[in-house]
């Protein structure tokens, strides 16, 4: 046998995180899931992907961890998701090639901010590339929500609103542009966990206010329509969630509350240079907290 080699060149792209910025949840369904309906950004706050084919068919996966980063739990190898993403998608397809992977995290995790998802979408939109595999979009969305219900949203590339159990993606005719800041506490939450404490609602909450107010352009309102049915479960699990909130409450933010399954929180803000200045202050206030400034993407460069 040859010895293995590398063969292609490296590509890389970035893995934006994203923030609910409104989140229904129904009742449980026959799988397991939860049917909802969820209203999604990509920030600005990325990861980064780098892949370039294999001959030899093997899939290397390296993982940097980004400084002020902890990256403690994250799965490696053959457990992380962008591992068994690339081997779902050659199974799916029948290609043979293999890859060298190198992961640079960035985005916190068990924060509700998609960064797993979001790096699994990236390897397989490099690999489609790299390795020349035709595949429709649709193919692709179907067996990428296979393995993660958030990953056909970042296949998407820009702001959508999703059903289902989150895998069933309509883009929004244009996204908004603005300073957000995201706290994140010391403790992840699971995003089983929290679901599992989540108590359905008589009242369903609709997301056509939200979209209307982004359709149209408008920040204030927007900032002032979020909605993030997870947080009462959430604020049972820790007083993290609860923290936060009465800090972003004496902050300018316009609007404010957890993303997703948490335990990422965030909030608008009417500027970026308010932003930056109320992260500071929010910092000082919440010391054990990563404080992060970042911004919403109006829509996702390849
Ligand atoms: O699909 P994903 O792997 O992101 O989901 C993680 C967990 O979150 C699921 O195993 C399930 O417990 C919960 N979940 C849910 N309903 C959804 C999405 C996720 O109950 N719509």
């Amino acid at each position: 046998m040859k010895p293995s080699e590398p063969t292609g060149k490296w590509s890389t792209i970035s893995c934006p995180a994203k923030l609910n910025l409104f989140l229904e949840v129904g009742s449980r369904r026959g799988d397991g899931y939860h049917e909802l309906t969820t209203v999604m950004a990509p920030i600005r706050l990325a990861d980064r992907l780098s892949l370039r084919s294999r001959s030899d068919g093997q899939i290397h996966l390296e993982v940097r961890c980004g400084t002020g980063m902890s990256c403690a739990g994250l799965p490696t190898e053959s457990e992380n998701l962008v591992y068994r993403i690339l081997e779902h998608f050659r199974l799916a397809t029948g290609c043979r090639a293999g890859a060298d992977v190198i992961l640079e995290k960035q985005v916190p995790l068990q924060a509700g901010l998609g960064g797993a998802s979001s790096d699994a979408a990236a390897a397989l939109k490099l690999a489609k590339r790299v390795w020349g595999v035709e595949c429709s979009g649709e193919k692709l969305s179907s067996l990428a929500a296979e393995l993660g219900s958030d990953i056909p949203f970042f296949l998407a590339d820009g702001w959508a609103v999703c059903r289902g159990r989150g895998e069933l993606v309509t883009k929004l005719s244009r996204g908004l542009a603005g300073g957000v800041v995201l706290v994140q506490p010391p403790v992840g939450f699971s995003t089983a966990e929290i679901y599992r404490l989540h108590v359905p609602s008589s009242e369903i909450c609709s997301a056509a206010a939200l979209i209307g107010a982004v359709e149209a352009g408008n920040w204030g309102q927007t900032a002032r329509l979020l909605f993030n049915r997870l947080e009462s479960a959430a604020r049972r699990v820790s007083p993290w969630v609860e923290r936060i909130s009465q800090e972003f409450e004496r902050s300018p933010a316009v609007g404010h509350q957890m993303t997703g399954s948490g335990s990422c929180y965030f909030g608008m803000f009417p500027n970026v240079p308010v932003a930056r200045r109320s992260a500071r202050r929010l910092k000082a206030a919440l010391p054990e907290c990563r404080v992060i400034v970042s911004d919403l993407l109006p829509a996702v460069p390849f």
